[in-house]
């Protein structure tokens, strides 16, 4: 099997001398939704930050789509995976909104005609047709991380890592920015994020990668948040709907299954099964 992501003995401490990664060694599937979870500091922006060279590599190997991150291999890594930063300020620079997202297609050197095609298809795609001519300064959370998503969607890439793309937004525009991304993994693309959010993490990934103290505790299919010491050591919680089924007769693997049980017994699911 080939993978979206290989990462070998990565190591990083920052120029400050703090360290952050120790060896992290980890292979993300293609087409699947990775989960990166672990408490503040855990390193999981640092994680990220390596996956498209925002910050270089000082020691191990990380490969997409079988390509290595390195200088020379920058703008085709930058190509293959769109990074949409923790806060949305960090990646709009541009006057307007559609001149945000123009930039990137811009830079791969683009003709005018072929830009504007692929603005106006991501800016239906995310729904802020409304939002076309407006300064980025001047819009919600909410509608800068979808500026700011669209803007990595007109580059096309196959993989998108999103450093923590619900913090700071309620309920309802959290549930509309799910959709977008789960439309996008529906198209073949691969999803890796990162979280503090044990319930997110457990009712909204296919996989998990657990991180404490810059190393990973485990990784793997994500019913393996029930694992009540693999919590505790990672200083997490259990996810909600695995601590209601602890001592219970039932033993659903998954959010999903867990919401469904709860259905059967006559509760009316409270939430989407993604803990939210
Ligand atoms: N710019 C920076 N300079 C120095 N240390 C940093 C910087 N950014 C993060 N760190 C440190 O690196 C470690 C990992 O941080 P980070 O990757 O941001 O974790 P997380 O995203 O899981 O909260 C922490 O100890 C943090 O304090
Ligand atoms: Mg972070």
């Amino acid at each position: 099997m080939s993978y979206a992501l290989e990462i070998e003995n990565l190591c990083y401490a920052y120029p400050d001398g703090t360290p952050a990664l120790h060896g992290v060694t980890l292979k993300v599937k293609k087409k699947k939704k990775t989960a990166v979870l672990g408490t503040n500091g855990s390193g999981k922006t640092t994680l990220l930050y390596h996956l498209n060279g925002t910050i270089p590599i000082q020691e191990g190997l990380v490969r997409v789509m079988e390509c290595p991150v390195c200088k020379e291999n920058i703008s085709r890594i930058r190509r293959m995976v769109g990074l949409l930063f923790d806060n949305p300020d960090n990646q709009l620079f541009s006057t307007t909104v559609f001149g945000d997202i123009a930039f990137g297609p811009r830079n791969m050197g683009l003709v005018e005609e072929e830009i504007e095609t692929r603005v106006d298809e991501v800016i239906r795609r995310v729904g802020i047709e409304d939002l076309a001519e407006r300064p980025p300064y001047s819009l919600s959370l909410g509608q800068k991380k979808r500026a700011a998503i669209a803007g990595l969607l007109a580059m096309r890439p196959q993989i998108m890592a999103c450093d923590e793309p619900f913090s700071g937004l309620d309920p309802a525009v959290a549930a509309q920015f799910r959709t977008i991304l789960d439309q996008l993994k529906e198209q073949g693309r691969t999803l890796i994020y990162s979280t503090h959010d044990v319930d997110l993490a457990y009712g909204w990934a296919d996989e998990v990668v657990v991180m404490k103290e810059g190393q990973i505790l485990k990784s793997g299919a994500v019913d393996m948040l029930r694992d009540e010491s693999l919590m505790k050591e990672a200083s997490l919680q259990l996810p909600v709907l695995a601590e209601l089924f602890k001592n219970s007769a039932y033993k659903p693997r998954t959010a999903a299954e867990a919401s469904r049980i709860l259905s059967g017994l006559g509760f009316k699911a409270a939430s989407d099964g993604a803990g939210l």
